[in-house]
């Protein structure tokens, strides 16, 4: 251990973290170890990783001192936030000044920022085909990520800006999945029109992160978006049918429609499904398969994922 490259993951507990703890952990003679970063190490997930052969050290992206200490001695860094768990863009940005801070601190050499695109750069304020939320966003979650990547950039830690797509895992555990029409038909509902949308396995997000850290700090300054495929409504809602056994048609419905549904962050997600549909080009470019399966060859396919994971999307 005492001559690898320490990599301190900060989610690690989490999807993305998860995935790249586990793709360090499945190449020993890679040159790297890992140091999970949790709430809990006590907790039953952090023990797990304990378990698997992970350093697991105490840290809060709330508390800049607990994130120093985890990241003191490393050689570099995962950092992803948490929106979903406070819908606060302002607690987001907070966590990732946080993390820049800490890197700065512990000197670590190359330290990849899971971001995403700060959409107002593509719909400003001021353009109404969208509704600005929470005052000052058009996609929250996205937009304060995107913005975030300035605490890197002018703490001058050597980063790499990797930009996660739609995980298919939400349609296990975000509630995503098919429904149940009042025709007993199955369908899918989601406001992307005809547009074919980035998505990924969320644990492939970790895999492509160890493969820019193995590539190492030239990779400082590049954007790397990470899909495993770029499929339209009806493509998903296909192969969705096919792993499934049942028949599932894509629901097209607008954006305004999406936004209106009234589960939390409604809004934050139709404005990003409108944002995926109407800058296809923008995301899908960003997003590129080809680069994804370079820097992590078991890059799964959404058929590939369906064959591991289709048994656990609820159908009601
Ligand atoms: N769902 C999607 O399709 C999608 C797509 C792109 C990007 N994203 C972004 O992904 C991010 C979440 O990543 P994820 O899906 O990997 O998360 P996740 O699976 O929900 O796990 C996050 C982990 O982070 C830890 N955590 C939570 N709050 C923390 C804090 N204050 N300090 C330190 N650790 C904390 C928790 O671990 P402990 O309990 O062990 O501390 C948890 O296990 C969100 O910001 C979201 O916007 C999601």
């Amino acid at each position: 251990m005492a001559d690898k490259k320490i990599i301190a993951v900060v989610g690690a507990t989490g999807a993305q973290g998860g995935g790249l703890v586990r793709a360090i952990l499945a190449d020993p003679a890679g040159g790297f170890a890992v140091r999970a970063i949790t709430r809990d190490p006590n907790s039953a997930s952090a023990k797990a990783l304990a378990a698997a052969g992970a350093e697991v050290v105490q840290g809060d992206a709330h508390d800049l001192d607990s994130l120093t200490r985890a990241f003191q001695g490393a050689y570099g860094a995962y950092c992803v936030t948490f929106f979903w768990n406070h819908f606060s863009v302002e607690t987001e940005q907070n966590e990732a000044r946080n993390m820049a801070q800490a890197a700065k601190a512990a000197g670590l050499k190359h330290v990849v920022w899971s971001t995403l695109e700060d959409t107002r750069k593509y719909v400003p304020l001021t353009d109404d085909r969208m509704p600005t939320l929470q005052g000052h966003y058009k996609v929250p979650h996205f937009d304060g990520k995107g913005d975030s990547d300035k605490f890197f950039a002018d703490a001058g830690v050597p980063t790499t800006y990797l930009l996660a797509s739609f995980y298919w895992d939400n349609f296990i555990h975000f509630g995503s999945g098919p429904k149940k029409g009042p025709d007993g038909a199955y369908a899918l509902t989601l406001p992307i029109g005809h547009a074919k949308m980035a998505g990924v396995a969320a644990e492939d997000i970790g895999g492509v992160a160890y493969g820019i850290l193995k590539t190492g700090p030239s990779l400082a300054g590049a954007r790397i978006g990470v899909a495993g495929e770029h499929l339209t409504g009806d493509e998903m809602a296909a192969a969705l049918g096919k792993a499934l056994g049942n028949t599932v048609r894509y629901n097209e419905v607008e954006p305004a429609v999406y936004r209106s549904f009234g589960f939390p962050g409604a809004d934050d997600l139709g404005n990003m499904f409108q944002f995926y549909r109407d800058f296809e080009s923008v995301c899908n470019t960003t997003r590129d398969v080809a680069r994804s399966r370079q820097l992590h060859p078991a890059l799964k396919s959404f058929d590939a994922w369906l064959a591991v994971n289709a048994s656990k999307i609820p159908l009601d």
